[in-house]
């Protein structure tokens, strides 16, 4: 795990993103993997946010939101990380499901770029889809999962905690698909050290704790 500082530069309103930031290269998250950030000039908030990527830029990354409405442009972060699994895009795929059934679809955009590298076709479910979308990729309904499904051969999914039970059922619909992997959104309140267990997840195989074994797990670990 790397400490260094970063800087906001810039702020979004397009849903894609909600800020560029300034970091070490080896601090940059990959998708979804997570960093832990605080401003030290904000003292209504003393814990560190968890913030991922929704995309890379030269010099950091965009961070995808939410953010604390307070950083602006020139909040100095001090950060840690990356922590947590994030999601392994097989180098073999070539038809890609992203599925948001959250309030966002931003985290699952880190996957756009490695994805459309390598030549893969890419389809965004999501029942809320931000402008400007590269033309390349497809967006349709979260209703369209069980069809998406047929013809992909990876699917990322970002769900919160509360809304897993929904996706169960179709999930069990999905057990042909190759890969398939979840990012599974909740809070991080004692910054990843693994002692509030307020993050755990219900699994198969018992309780994990997303700040530390996740917050992306295999689907299958998470059907019931
Ligand atoms: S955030 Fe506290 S145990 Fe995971």
């Amino acid at each position: 795990m790397h400490i260094a500082k970063g800087c906001i530069d810039e702020i979004y309103l397009d849903g894609r993103r909600a800020a560029r930031l300034t970091c070490p290269p080896a601090l940059v998250p990959a998708p979804g993997q997570y960093l832990l950030a605080h401003a030290a000039a904000d003292p209504a908030s003393p814990l560190a946010n968890p913030i991922f990527a929704a995309g890379i830029c030269p010099g950091g990354f965009y961070a995808a939101p939410p953010l604390p409405d307070n950083w602006l442009p020139g909040t100095e972060l001090t950060l840690r990380g990356p922590r947590g699994h994030g999601f392994s895009l097989p180098a073999a795929a070539r038809f890609v499901a992203l599925a948001a059934f959250g309030g966002t679809c931003a985290r699952l955009l880190a996957l756009l770029e490695p994805a459309l590298a390598q030549k893969a076709a890419v389809v965004l479910l999501t029942d809320d889809p931000p402008d400007g979308l590269p033309s390349a990729v497809e967006i349709s309904p979260l209703s369209a999962l069980p069809e998406t499904a047929s013809w992909a051969d990876y699917l990322a999914i970002d769900i919160p905690r509360a809304a897993i039970p929904d996706i169960q059922k179709p999930a069990q619909q999905l057990s042909h698909i190759g890969y398939a992997q979840v990012l599974i959104e909740t809070p991080i309140p004692c910054g990843g050290i693994g002692e509030c267990s307020l993050c755990a997840v219900s699994l198969r195989k018992g309780y994990r704790l997303a700040c530390q074994d996740g917050p992306v797990f295999d689907l299958k670990a998470i059907l019931g």
